[in-house]
């Protein structure tokens, strides 16, 4: 089999054969095919695109480049939830031990944040002593006998998505459907799920701007998971403001501490506690422990209420060598000081927002990476008050920044309101849940 036909093949709008696609994927990850093949194959999947069956073949290929951890022997049904990533989205920290609490087993394995969007991994290192690294066995261990464990995703696992991916970055080929959904599919098959939900991010925080897009790409990634025996539900969410108002790893991992609290559930943000009810809802559906959406809800509404989420938090952590002092109101996390109060330049109806350049301002300070190999000032945040459609005062305060430097402040908030947009007449609040696929 020849590289060189494979790229021509696909170029010319053919469909290839699975034995052509696991050539150019096994070839590439050891070596054999160089870069430049790689390349001008991604480029003419770009332009040609993939049927469903090849999109399938390439999730496996890659899915079979690392390891799979073996999840039928947890205990009980596995779920996991993927988020396509945003602005203050700590749902999982919430979801994985409300789940557990619920009866399912989760096996998270999580990324870092880039760019403008956090990541679950870097919210759990806020934690002192928390631990992400640790074998398959180990890992499966916590999930066992906890109920849920998230560790950061090590190289042995899809490998050939990290290679894949580092060379779809610099040849403006990361846009594309079929190998968006290989790249996420392969890393969720591997940790073993049998239920898979999909928080799919729609506006200017998330990495999908527009809503038919990420209809598309919900299609893929729920027919590559049937074709690998998943159940798959996905979630369109709004992520046009930041969810919650915790925007920062310490501040929002308190915020989800918080909101497991017993009677966190009425406190906590609205727009956080619904996504995550939703969420967590649908994997307790899909996996089969309840029959019908009401009837999920109303189970995960009972466990967050009963504050079992909370004792599974508290003892999963616990188990990767993370220290939380429930006794104290910051479970001893690190939160900078408050350095800045953005007050509100005019009176009006907030109408909309750059949501991205909340997660910038966030960047600003330290506290997200332009760059993977940037450190991280894991205690600076935003608290960032307003929903889109509230009415506005001159001189509210719209956001509390909170930082050890004013300079970094004084930035943060020159940006954080440069981002909004304000109206005169009254503006309708935006819907967070825009649509469902199953
Ligand atoms: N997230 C991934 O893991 N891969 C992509 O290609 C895009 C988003």
């Amino acid at each position: 089999m020849n590289a060189l036909e494979i790229i021509e093949a696909k170029k010319q709008g053919r469909v290839l054969e699975p034995a052509q696609i696991a050539h150019l994927v096994a070839g590439f990850t050891a070596g054999t095919i160089p870069e430049y093949q790689m390349a001008a194959f991604l480029m003419a999947v770009w332009f040609r695109g993939m049927s469903p069956e090849e999109t399938a073949e390439l999730t496996g290929c890659m899915l079979r480049s690392g390891e799979e951890l073996d999840t039928s022997d947890l205990g009980g049904p596995s779920a996991d939830k993927h988020s396509t990533g945003g602005v203050g989205d700590k749902v999982s920290l919430l979801l994985a031990p409300l789940a557990a609490a619920c009866g399912l087993k989760v096996p998270m394995l999580s990324g870092r944040g880039l760019g403008h969007t956090g990541g679950t991994l870097d919210k759990l290192e806020a934690i002192p002593g928390y631990r992400i690294h640790m074998d398959n066995e180990e890992f499966l261990g916590i999930v066992a006998r906890e109920g849920c464990a998230i560790i950061g995703q090590s190289g042995s696992i899809a490998p050939a998505d990290g290679r894949i991916y580092a060379l779809r970055d610099v040849t403006a080929t990361v846009d594309c459907i079929p190998l968006i959904t290989a790249s996420i599919m392969s890393k969720k098959l591997a940790a073993g799920p049998r239920t898979i939900v999909i928080d799919l991010k729609t506006g200017s925080g998330a990495f999908m701007r527009d809503l038919e897009q990420a209809r598309d790409l919900a299609r893929a990634l729920v027919a590559v998971g049937g074709a690998y025996g998943r159940r798959m539900s996905v979630i369109f969410s709004d992520m046009d403001q930041p969810l919650g108002r915790a925007v920062g790893h310490a501040c929002e991992t308190l915020e989800a501490l918080d909101a497991l609290r017993p009677g966190g559930r009425d406190r906590a943000p609205a727009d956080l506690v619904l996504l995550t009810e939703e969420l967590t809802a649908d994997m307790v559906r899909v996996a089969g422990i309840a029959a019908d959406r009401e009837s999920a809800l109303a189970i995960v509404r009972g466990v967050w209420d009963s504050g079992q989420a909370l004792e599974r938090m508290l003892a999963w952590v616990k188990a990767q060598d993370g220290r939380l002092d429930p006794d104290r109101e910051d479970f001893g996390l690190e939160v900078a000081p408050l350095a800045l109060e953005v007050a509100a330049p005019r009176d009006g109806w907030l109408a909309g927002l750059d949501c991205r350049q909340v997660g910038l301002a966030l960047a600003d300070m330290g506290g997200a990476r332009r760059k993977v190999e940037d450190p991280l000032d894991l205690t600076c945040g935003i608290d960032f008050l307003p929903r889109i459609g509230d009415r506005i005062a001159r001189g509210d305060v719209l956001a509390r920044v909170l930082c050890a430097g004013q300079d970094q402040a004084r930035s943060a908030g020159e940006r954080l309101l440069a981002a909004l947009v304000f109206a005169d007449a009254a503006v309708e609040p935006r819907p967070l849940i825009l649509d469902r696929l199953d």
